[in-house]
C-alpha cells in the first residue's frame, strides 16, 4: 500500500532508499530554525491569499488554510507541536505536514503552489530578524538613554584622560560617558540603514526562475509589511548580504562594547578605584573571599569575540557559492540567532551596569596630578605671544625642575623659579594650577567642557527623542 501522503518527506516522490540515519541528523534544520514558527505561518498565510487572488485558491479553501495555520502556530506557541523527526526537516516540511493531518493533505497540498523552500526560508529570515533588530533598536536606545542620563547627573566630576593608559590631560567624567555614547549613536543610525535592506520581500521568487501563477508579489510584500520586493528571483533565494550586514553590524557594536568594558574594567581595579559595579553585574571568586569580580563586563568583552567569530565564518560560507539557492546557506541560521540573541542580551547588561555604576569623584580627582597640567602651562605662554613649539620646551623645562627639586608637582616651584625659567612668566601664571580651569578652557565644540559637555548631551537627546519607542519613524 502506498505511504499516507502526510507520511512522506516532502521530496520523497523520486526517492527509493533510505536516508542515511547521520545524514537525517546532519541535514535537519528544525532543532533551530523552529525559532521562526510564527514568521512561517504569518508567511503561509499572506501566501495562501496571494493564491487564492491568483486563483488557485477558492475563497473557502485559503480560509481554511489560514485557520489551520493559525491551529499550528497555537501549537507551537503552547509546547504541544509534536515533532516527527524522521520527516520534519525543518520549520517549513514541519507546518505544512501538520497542517495536513489538521485541514486534510487535499487542500493543504495546494498551500505551496509555485513556492519553494528556497523563497520561503529567504522570507521567514527576514520577517524574525526584522522583529529582532527592532526589538536590538530599543534595547541600543535605553542603552544610551540611561547613559544620557548618568552623563547628566554626573557632570561635575573630572578624572584622568589617558592616551596610551598614560595620564593625559583632565576631562570630564560625562565627557568620557559621552564619548562612547557617540560610538553607540552611529550604531544606531547603522542599525536603521541595515533595517532598510532587511525589509525586502523574496517571496513568490520560486526556487530560483520566479512563479509562474501570475502571483501579485507586491500584494504580497504589502500583505507581509514589506517595503517592496526584490527584483530578481535568482538573488530573491540567494541573498544573505541581510545576514552578512547584520553580523558585520553586530561586529562593529560588539567592538563598541566591548572597549567601554574594558575602560571601565581598568576603572574598576583597586589601582584606579574610580568606579565600582552593582553587586547585581559582579560574581565572587570560589577561592578568594575579599574578591568582587567585575565579569559582566569581561563577558561583554569576551563574547564581542564570539560575534566576529560567527561573522567571519558565516563569510566564508557565502563566498564563492554559485548562482540562487545552494544548501550551505542553511548555514546562515545557528550564526545569525546566535548573534542577535548575544547582542540583545549584552545591550541589556551593559544597560544595567552604567544604571547603576557608583562612581567615586573625590578618587578620580585625586589621581589628577600637576603634570596633566604642562600643556596648560605652554598654553599660558601662547596666549602670551610666543610659539606654542618653544612654550612646549620651556613647559617641558618646568616639569623637568621639578622633578629635579623632587616636588610633588610644578605647581610647587614657586613664580621666582618659574620666572628664572622664563622671564615671561607672570603673577597670573598661578591660575594654571586648575584642574577645573584646564577643562573649562576646552570649550570648543566636541571639547570637555561642561557647556560643551551640556551641548553633546542634547544633540544626543534630540536623537532619541526622534525614536521614542525603538520603532523607527522614517
Ligand atoms: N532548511 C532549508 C534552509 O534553511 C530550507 C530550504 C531548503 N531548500 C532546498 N532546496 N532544500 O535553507
Amino acid at each position: 500500500m502506498a505511504a499516507q501522503p502526510s507520511k512522506l518527506k516532502l521530496w520523497g516522490g523520486r526517492f527509493t532508499g533510505k536516508t542515511d540515519p547521520l545524514m537525517q541528523m546532519y541535514n535537519e534544520s528544525l532543532s533551530y530554525d523552529k525559532r521562526m514558527f510564527a514568521q512561517d505561518i504569518l508567511g503561509s498565510q499572506a501566501y495562501a491569499k496571494a493564491t487564492c487572488k491568483a486563483g488557485i485558491l477558492t475563497t473557502e479553501e485559503r480560509d481554511t488554510i489560514i485557520s489551520g495555520l493559525e491551529r499550528v502556530r497555537q501549537e507551537w506557541a503552547s509546547g504541544t507541536f509534536v515533532i516527527h523527526p524522521e520527516i520534519d526537516e525543518d520549520i517549513h516540511t514541519a507546518n505544512e505536514r501538520r497542517l495536513g493531518e489538521i485541514i486534510g493533505t487535499h487542500i493543504a497540498g495546494k498551500l505551496h503552489t509555485g513556492r519553494s523552500r528556497n523563497d520561503q526560508v529567504a522570507t521567514d529570515m527576514r520577517l524574525w530578524l526584522r522583529d529582532e533588530l527592532n526589538e536590538i533598536e530599543g534595547y541600543l536606545i535605553e542603552f544610551l538613554r540611561a547613559t544620557v542620563e548618568r552623563a547628566e547627573e554626573q557632570i561635575d566630576a573630572l578624572l584622568p584622560g589617558y592616551t596610551h593608559v598614560q595620564r593625559a590631560q583632565p576631562i570630564r567624567w560625562s565627557h568620557w560617558l559621552m564619548s562612547h555614547a557617540f560610538m553607540f549613536l552611529s550604531d544606531l543610525e547603522r542599525l536603521r540603514e541595515l533595517k532598510k535592506r532587511v525589509n525586502k520581500s523574496p517571496l513568490g521568487c520560486g526556487a530560483l526562475a520566479g512563479n509562474p501563477f501570475n502571483l501579485d508579489r507586491e500584494f504580497l510584500a504589502k500583505e507581509l509589511g514589506f517595503d517592496g520586493c526584490i527584483q530578481n528571483s535568482l538573488i530573491g533565494v540567494a541573498d544573505r548580504d541581510f545576514v552578512v550586514e547584520t553580523l558585520q553590524w553586530a561586529t562593529l557594536m560588539m567592538n563598541h562594547v566591548s572597549r567601554w568594558s574594558e575602560d571601565l574594567i581598568i576603572y574598576s581595579t583597586a589601582e584606579f578605584g574610580f568606579v565600582t559595579l552593582a553587586d547585581a553585574y559582579s560574581t565572587g571568586s570560589s577561592l578568594m573571599p575579599q574578591k568582587k569580580n567585575s565579569d559582566s563586563l569581561e563577558l561583554l568583552r569576551g563574547k564581542s569575540g564570539r560575534v566576529f567569530g560567527q561573522m567571519a565564518g558565516f563569510l566564508y560560507t557565502v563566498k564563492g557559492l554559485p548562482s540562487s539557492y545552494n544548501k550551505d546557506l542553511q548555514e546562515d541560521k545557528e550564526p545569525l540567532f546566535d548573534c542577535v540573541t548575544t547582542v540583545q542580551n549584552s545591550l541589556q547588561i551593559a544597560t544595567g551596569v552604567v544604571a547603576t555604576l557608583t562612581i567615586y569623584p573625590e578618587k578620580m580627582k585625586a589621581a589628577l596630578t600637576m603634570d596633566m597640567l604642562a600643556t596648560d602651562l605652554a598654553d599660558y605662554l601662547v596666549r602670551k605671544g610666543v610659539p606654542f613649539r618653544e612654550t612646549h620646551h620651556i613647559s617641558g623645562a618646568c616639569v623637568r625642575e621639578a622633578e629635579k627639586r623632587k616636588l610633588s608637582g610644578i605647581d610647587q616651584l614657586g613664580l621666582d623659579v618659574l620666572q628664572s625659567i622664563d622671564e615671561r612668566f607672570g603673577e597670573d601664571v598661578l591660575e594654571v594650577f586648575d584642574f577645573e580651569r584646564s577643562v573649562e578652557l576646552r570649550s570648543s565644540t566636541g571639547g570637555t567642557c561642561k557647556a560643551s559637555v551640556i551641548k553633546q548631551i542634547e544633540e544626543l537627546t534630540k536623537v532619541l527623542q526622534r525614536a521614542p519607542n525603538g520603532v523607527v519613524e522614517n
